[in-house]
């Protein structure tokens, strides 16, 4: 018993402390070390299939490696598909995280995200928006600025006169609705150029080739191609190529992230896109604040853009050496 003493001392310390002896989260640090009982934290992405979201998948987990230590980071990618994604979050909740971020497909996610956000679990929205105020904070570029400066470019370019086919993503994401708003709002300060509402190609490069082929058929002259991402740009101008009538009308996209669109623009085949940066990084860096017992003082945090033309491809490519192909 005389031997026990010092152990019972002890142990009577540590339950003064107000911690479980047990829990790895009373460590003086509170930075978990036990791999089992390490808090989580969740992702789920839109999709991981198009090369912007590769970028972004691919950061996201890089900067949750560093934080390796302090939490479990677990993705998952819903395909493209609004059900799925909605099924996915639902799961995630019954794991308990300690936060959730999501990359939204479309607002349809906007129930799932509300019910997470509602059993108290801190939200991080990355890129596309949901309805409403119901998630902690949200990432992402500014759509609406971009659509501007797109605009602007094109607007100057054809010298104030022509037609401008716009490309648009999901019809119900957010970033076409702040791309195309942001675009006629410049463009209606130049009465000598229309532009003609393109479908909804779901920001993908195969559906945009297929919807510029047909376009193409139809005779119709158009002076630009303003794309509401660099794959559905690429899409339209390969469209092109393959039945050229006459001069080529200017291609602009959004993304910055392939060296192929760079590469593009040096060439003379694109004429802009404008960098949307991925916003996973900054996501993580929040949770682990979270974590730490600190909740975001933001609601919305927007990223920079530049603008990628002929004349900063090549710097562009120097200050970004890690777009993907
Ligand atoms: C990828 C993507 C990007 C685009 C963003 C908009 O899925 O289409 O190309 O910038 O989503 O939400």
């Amino acid at each position: 018993m005389k031997n026990l003493l010092p152990l019972i001392a002890l142990l009577f310390i540590a339950g003064c402390s107000g911690g479980d002896a047990n829990s790895p989260s009373s460590t003086p640090t509170g930075v978990n070390t036990d791999s089992k009982d390490k808090p989580l934290v969740v992702f789920s992405q839109a999709n991981s299939q198009d090369p912007w979201r590769k970028v972004f998948d691919a950061t996201t987990k890089a900067e949750a490696d560093k934080h390796a230590s302090e939490f479990t980071y677990e993705a998952q990618d819903a395909s493209g598909k609004t059900e799925t994604q909605n099924n996915v979050i639902d799961t995630f909740v019954t794991k308990k995280p300690k936060v959730l971020l999501v990359s939204p497909n479309d607002t349809g996610v906007t129930k799932s995200i509300e019910k997470a956000f509602d059993a108290g679990i801190p939200v991080i929205l990355l890129d596309r928006a949901i309805e409403g105020e119901k998630y902690t904070a949200w990432i992402g570029g500014d759509n609406k600025e971009i659509g501007r400066q797109a605009g602007q470019f094109i607007a100057e370019k054809l010298g104030g006169k022509g037609t401008v086919l716009m490309i648009q993503g999901i019809a119900n994401a957010t970033p076409t609705h702040d791309r195309r708003d942001g675009f006629k709002e410049v463009i209606a300060k130049f009465p000598g150029i229309t532009i003609i509402d393109g479908d909804d190609c779901g920001y993908q490069r195969q559906k945009a080739r297929s919807y510029m082929e047909t376009f193409l058929q139809s005779g119709k002259a158009i002076d630009c191609v303003y794309a509401h991402n660099d794959e559905m740009a690429i899409g339209a101008r390969l469209a092109w190529d393959a039945n050229p009538k006459g001069k080529a009308p200017l291609f602009v996209g959004i993304d910055a992230c392939q060296k192929e669109v760079v590469n593009m623009i040096k060439e003379g085949t694109m004429d802009a896109t404008f960098q949307y940066p991925t916003p996973g990084a900054k996501g993580i860096e929040i949770a682990a604040d979270i974590l730490r017992g600190n909740m975001p003082k933001d609601k919305k945090i927007i990223l920079p853009t530049v603008r990628v033309d002929k004349a900063s491809a090549d710097k562009y490519l120097t200050d970004n050496p890690n777009l993907s192909n």
